[in-house]
């Protein structure tokens, strides 16, 4: 029995059986523990700076260095795109995809962090290109979707696929699936409660995807302050950016995988994460139970917050009030003092933390875009044309 599920666990953990992206919530068959690889990593307490993500025993993942500052993405990207961009090719774009969010939305509110998820990681992977969305490219190379940071914890991209097919009826070939996932996400934050923006288009479809370029810009949750921050630096977002950025957390959920470790035995400690408290580790383990054990089967992904569907500041208040977060590098936020006095001032502002967040969005939403000749403009988001 041990060396069947060891032989299926290695089959998911190496995407050689894909689960479907359409469940929602996503539940694993068996105890699938993403955070294997980081619990066998490492020594005993205290931890050091956390450098593995996850990968299992047999093939621990070790993350490289993000790239050197001169690899940091030119700063004016945002200008290449433009307001009201389809206004003459395709009038209705962003209503159609606004109505079909709205639609989405409506029987699967999860979608809302689903689609804002989708854009972090299609952006921080070499630019919003829609290149997470591609299921396969020409090359046969293993395409981010396939990477252990997506895998089958990606939820929305079969989503974004009935969006496209209704632009691509009204107005053929008109419309980057990489646009249609910025709107959609943009949307998302509309019906989160955010102030709408207007919307930048002109982006266009990358022709690659690889796994290993998401292994290594996406990070993991058990990455050190100094190594998120270096990331988002080379994305030129400093700390209040990364900080507001985090603030998406404030919807959807985290599957307990990705964090029952502070509850139980963190870092082979036998303790809990030192930095919750009681009260926080009570009420997360009725949700987790302890990895290994029979009733982890049945442990649903937990929300960030009390209003998963909601882009509010509960997720700062949260952090100050009861120094509450599921994700160790979340945890991190309120304990690092770079970071600590912007935490606070978003719990207390809430204005100030919408403001922000849909500013560092739109940001985000423009990294590394391709406009005018580059790239195509895709007829399906799963493939490129050719
Ligand atoms: C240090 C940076 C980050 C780390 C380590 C991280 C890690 C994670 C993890 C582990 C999950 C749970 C996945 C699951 O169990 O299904 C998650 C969910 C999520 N993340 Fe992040 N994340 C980071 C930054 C961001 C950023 C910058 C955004 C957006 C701007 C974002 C948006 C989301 C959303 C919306 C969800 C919920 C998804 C859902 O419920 O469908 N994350 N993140």
């Amino acid at each position: 029995m041990a060396i069947t599920c060891y032989i299926i666990r290695n089959l998911f953990v190496l995407n050689i059986i894909i689960v479907p992206l359409s469940a929602f919530p996503i539940r694993f068959p068996f105890p699938f523990q993403p955070f294997d690889g980081i619990e066998e990593s490492f020594s005993q307490s205290p931890p050091p700076p956390p450098q593995v993500s996850y990968g299992n025993e047999e093939q621990p993942f070790i993350q490289p260095p993000p790239p050197p500052p001169s690899q940091v993405d030119p700063p004016k990207d945002r200008l290449k795109l433009q307001e009201g961009f389809h206004s003459r090719s395709c009038p209705n774009a962003e209503q159609i995809v606004a109505n079909q969010v709205a639609l989405i939305v409506k029987t699967n509110p999860g979608a809302i962090a689903a689609f804002i998820r989708l854009q972090f990681h299609d952006c921080f992977v070499g630019g919003c290109d829609a290149s997470i969305l591609l299921d396969q490219v020409p090359t046969g190379d293993n395409v981010e979707k396939s990477s252990r940071s997506n895998g089958e914890l990606l939820k929305g991209a079969d989503l974004i696929d009935d969006i496209k097919e209704k632009l691509e009826q009204e107005c053929p070939g008109i419309v980057s699936c990489a646009d249609t996932l910025a709107f959609a996400a943009a949307e998302s934050m509309v019906l989160g409660g955010l102030p709408r923006q207007p919307k930048l288009g002109g982006r266009r479809d990358g022709l690659v995807s690889l796994a290993s370029n998401a292994e290594h810009y996406l990070p993991s949750p058990a990455w050190s302050m100094d190594r998120m921050l270096r990331l988002f630096k080379t994305k030129r977002f400093n700390e209040e950016d990364l900080v507001v950025l985090l603030g998406a957390h404030s919807v959807g959920s985290a599957h307990c995988a990705f964090f029952s470790n502070r509850l139980y035995n963190y870092y082979k400690s036998g303790k809990p994460d030192p930095t919750l408290t009681q009260d926080v580790i009570d009420e997360l383990r009725q949700k987790c139970k302890a990895p290994g054990t029979q009733e982890v089967r049945e442990n649903p992904p937990v929300n960030f917050d009390e209003t998963p569907t909601i882009l509010d500041n509960l997720f700062f208040k949260n952090l100050v009030e009861r120094k509450k977060a599921l994700l160790a590098s979340d945890q991190l936020l309120i304990v690092d003092n770079r970071t600590s006095p912007i935490v606070e001032k978003m719990a207390k502002d809430p204005n100030l933390f919408s403001s922000k967040f849909a500013q560092a969005m739109t940001r985000l939403a423009s990294l590394g875009v391709l406009t005018g000749n580059e790239g195509e403009i895709r007829t399906t988001c799963r493939s490129t044309n050719q």
